[in-house]
């Protein structure tokens, strides 16, 4: 299911752990690995320190893709961007959560807890996982996103 034979890593922040915990349960139950890299309990965490775990993570190698939840994903989606290489989607429905895939190459999804119902949480992560990037001129564009940003070496 992923692209990479990688696992894939979770985060949350305390006002979305409950739906981090039911797509754990929804992920083991379809066989893909996941870890969990927190938070892992209702207790106030602020969630740059979550996405920053998770981007750096996959910025190593360790994992292939992401899935980071907050209360609306806003949060979430400013603080994974922040690292080159991260293509953090934040997204709302089934259409974000393929068209990520297909022309952004998303690495990493992002959703609110307190926006989105669980039967539409698990079809838009099926969807993110089993969606292919299509590549062509959609990669041009990825290469200049890396480019085009102040943190390349080119751009400073
Ligand atoms: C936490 O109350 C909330 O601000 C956070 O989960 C997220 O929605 C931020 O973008």
């Amino acid at each position: 299911m992923n692209d990479n034979g990688l696992p894939i890593v979770i985060g949350c922040d305390h006002a979305a752990f409950a739906l981090k915990e039911r797509i754990k349960s929804y992920l083991a139950g379809v066989g893909v690995p996941v870890e969990d890299a927190g938070a892992f309990s209702e207790a106030s965490v602020d969630y740059p320190d979550v996405a920053a775990r998770v981007a750096k993570d996959i910025l190593a190698g360790r994992f292939g893709r992401g899935i980071l939840l907050c209360g609306t994903g806003i949060g979430m989606a400013m603080a994974a961007n922040r690292f080159p290489g991260i293509r953090a989607a934040l997204c709302h429905d089934l259409f974000t959560a393929t068209l990520c895939r297909q022309h952004n190459d998303a690495n990493v999804l992002i959703m609110g807890g307190r926006i989105i119902g669980d039967g539409l949480a698990m079809a838009m992560v099926k969807a993110w996982l089993e969606t292919p990037f299509e590549g062509g001129r959609h990669a041009a564009r990825l290469e200049k996103l890396e480019r085009n940003s102040p943190c390349h070496s080119q751009g400073r």
